[in-house]
Formats: C-alpha cells, sequence, structure tokens
C-alpha cells in the first residue's frame, strides 16, 4: 500500500506545526480574522490538526462536530473559502510538501466546499 500522506511528512508533529502556522496566516489576515474573533483558537488548533491527520492518512481522533455544523451560521463567503484555502496551500509549500501532495490535499479541502460555505 502507498504511505500516507501523513505518515510521508513526519505524522502528527508535522501536521501540528503546520496547523498553528495556517492560523497565523488566516488570522493576520485582514478578511479572515473577523470569522475567528471570540474563538477558542487552542481548542480550534486541536480540532484541525486532528481532523487534517484523519483525512491525510493518519489516526482518526477527530473530537469536533461535523464540517456542517462546525460552520453554519458563519456565513462564509466563496472568496474567504478560496482564501482560506490559499492560506493553506501556501503553508503546506512553505512546508516542503512536494507540489503532487499539496494538491491532493487541496482536492480534499475542494471537496468540504458545499458543507463550509454559504452561497
Ligand atoms: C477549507 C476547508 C475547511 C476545513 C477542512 C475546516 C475545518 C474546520 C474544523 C475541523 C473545525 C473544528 C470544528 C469543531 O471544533 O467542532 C473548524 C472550525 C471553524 N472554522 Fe473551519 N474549516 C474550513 C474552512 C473554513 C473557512 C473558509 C472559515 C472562515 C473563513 C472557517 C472558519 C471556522 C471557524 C470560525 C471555526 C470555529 C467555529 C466555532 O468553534 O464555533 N473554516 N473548521
Amino acid at each position: 500500500m502507498a504511505q500516507s500522506i501523513y505518515d510521508k511528512y513526519g505524522g502528527f508533529a508535522t501536521v501540528s506545526t503546520l496547523v498553528e502556522r495556517f492560523y497565523e496566516y488566516v488570522t493576520a489576515s485582514p478578511s479572515l480574522a473577523p470569522y475567528f474573533e471570540g474563538v477558542d483558537m487552542p481548542r480550534l488548533i486541536g480540532h484541525q490538526t486532528q481532523f487534517l491527520c484523519k483525512v491525510l492518512g493518519g489516526p482518526d481522533n477527530y473530537e469536533g462536530r461535523s464540517l456542517r455544523a462546525a460552520h453554519i451560521g458563519l456565513r462564509i463567503s466563496p472568496e474567504a473559502f478560496a482564501e482560506v484555502a490559499q492560506h493553506l496551500k501556501s503553508t503546506l509549500e512553505g512546508g516542503g510538501v512536494v507540489p503532487e501532495d499539496v494538491a491532493a490535499v487541496l482536492a480534499l479541502v475542494a471537496s468540504t466546499r458545499s458543507e463550509i460555505v454559504e452561497e
């Protein structure tokens, strides 16, 4: 069986570091920061780390809500979704993830769009 993206890049420690860096980019963006006002970031970072570990082929310890339940009512626009995806792309590229794997992760993220965006 092919090695998972999770294992290929060093497992939990790497996912955890990249998720922290990702939310630094996201919360530094003037257009995205308002979505995260009042959010318990350590908790969100913990859940996002678990979520990505799971979808990248690592252990499934996800304790958060469904993506739809977590984002309902946040009025996330298509533009905000695209910007978040772009920050994830930059984070992965900066973390040494090869283009083929970056594309695979972004395809996974794109598949969640309808659960997150309010058109
Ligand atoms: C791109 C795909 C996305 C994925 C895979 C994703 C994933 C997640 C996960 C796993 C959680 C934690 C749920 C929980 O704690 O129960 C979460 C929460 C959250 N997400 Fe996303 N998210 C995405 C896009 C976005 C976008 C585009 C925004 C806003 C621009 C956003 C804003 C938030 C906020 C504010 C929370 C915290 C909600 C709360 O605790 O009440 N997310 N997301």
